[in-house]
């Protein structure tokens, strides 16, 4: 909920600005820490998911590692207070010159993803006199139920090294001297509801640490990804983070010495933020009315490319119930927030919020249309 004084606050600020709670965002923090505490898992928070500095800072003050899939990525955590010895790097087409920077800064761990790409890091290395960890994300074909384009572990994705690979992959890496094989990686989508899925990572991993047992080697490092989701019907509700932690300490086995490790980045910051935007116009439709409001795709791009939903809340009007289809200027008809929901009698000045905007909202904002990048509005500031 965005209380009246705070909306009172919004009135004179030029919309569209992303509104960021710091109270909904250390919460969050707090619980995260509490439950990676009991637990003694390590988390590195997803940087892809809002790469905000300030928020950065925030974050690394509570002492997080940093999950990162490009070298400006890794900087900018770096930069923020994040330890280079907590930042892990992901991704499918790592560069020479980002391998080059990430070696040099002494991260901590290296997410491969094919056999070639160790080959790299391997040679690039070398050249450093350094050796390096590397972990292998492996895609172990679970279905994480979630929008196509952010399932990632099925045998279509891009992403990982298939399980067919790993007596090669194994093979290979065996004979280089400066990479060191020290962990598992998975990620198997992201905005995953179903605790189930989780717990078919779990018993995939269990079978993986054997197969690998058997080949007299124990890696150190379980690395479980992200992929958490959290509730875009229910704003205020916080993600479930006990539910998931005690799911993986309950499914998966380890070993002793054995660590987990976790890259949650839509549960740390998804519900913190709010895209505030203003009605433009009203105009009717053949069957609906169109609230043309000043936020478009081009800040919040999730409804127009995954059909996301996000609650939509009229901050201005407490009329009577009317229908409307939610869309933004864009010279696009994908430039749609929601189709025919109900709102309270909506004109032209009123503010608009389009809630858990905090996750992917600003990370993915564009300049189409050359339209000015959204503002940003912290609670503290106002
Ligand atoms: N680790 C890896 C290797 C990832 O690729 C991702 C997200 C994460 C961790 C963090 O996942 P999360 O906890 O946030 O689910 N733009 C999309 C989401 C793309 C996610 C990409 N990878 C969206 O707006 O839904």
């Amino acid at each position: 909920m965005i209380d009246k004084n705070t909306v009172k606050k919004f009135q004179d600020q030029p919309t569209p600005f992303y509104y960021y709670d710091l109270d909904i965002l250390n919460t969050t923090l707090t619980s995260l820490k509490k439950e990676s505490e009991n637990s003694g898992y390590k988390v590195h928070y997803a940087v892809k998911a809002n790469a905000n500095s300030r928020i950065l800072r925030i974050i690394s003050s509570y002492g997080l590692g940093a999950d990162c899939v490009s070298w400006n990525e890794i900087e900018a955590a770096i930069s923020a207070g994040f330890d280079p010895s907590e930042v892990v790097f992901a991704g499918v087409g790592k560069t020479d010159k980002e391998i080059d920077s990430a070696v040099r800064a002494g991260i901590f761990c290296f997410n491969c993803e094919s056999i070639q790409e160790i080959e790299v890091i391997n040679h690039i290395a070398s050249l450093q006199n350094k050796n390096v960890r590397i972990a292998l994300r492996i895609n172990p074909l679970i279905d994480a139920h979630t929008h196509k384009y952010i399932t990632t572990g099925i045998e279509e994705s891009k992403f990982g090294i298939h399980t067919w690979e790993l007596d090669e992959v194994l093979n290979r890496v065996s004979s280089m001297k400066n990479v060191q094989l020290c962990g598992m990686h998975f990620h198997i989508g992201s905005q995953i509801t179903r605790m189930s899925v989780f717990q078919s990572l779990c018993t995939h991993i269990n079978e993986l640490q054997k197969w690998f047992a058997t080949h007299n080697i124990g890696l150190k490092i379980i690395n479980v990804g992200g992929g958490l989701g959290i509730d875009y019907e229910n704003p205020d509700k916080f993600p479930k983070f006990k539910e998931y932690f005690s799911l993986i300490n309950e499914f998966i086995d380890l070993s002793p010495g054995q660590e987990i490790h976790l890259e949650p980045g839509r549960s740390v910051v998804g519900q913190c933020g709010t895209l505030i935007s203003r009605v433009l116009y009203i105009k009717n439709g053949s069957n609906t009315q169109f609230a043309i409001i000043d936020a478009g795709m081009t800040d919040l791009i999730r409804p127009a490319l995954y059909q996301a939903y996000h609650k939509i809340e009229n901050l201005a009007s407490d009329g009577n119930l009317c229908r409307y289809d939610v869309v933004g200027p864009v010279c696009e008809s994908s430039d749609t927030f929601a189709k025919f929901i109900e709102l309270p009698e909506t004109r032209r000045g009123d503010l608009i919020a389009i809630r858990s905007a905090g996750a992917y909202g600003e990370a993915m904002a564009s300049r189409y249309n050359l339209r000015d990048l959204p503002r940003v509005v912290f609670s503290d500031e106002i």
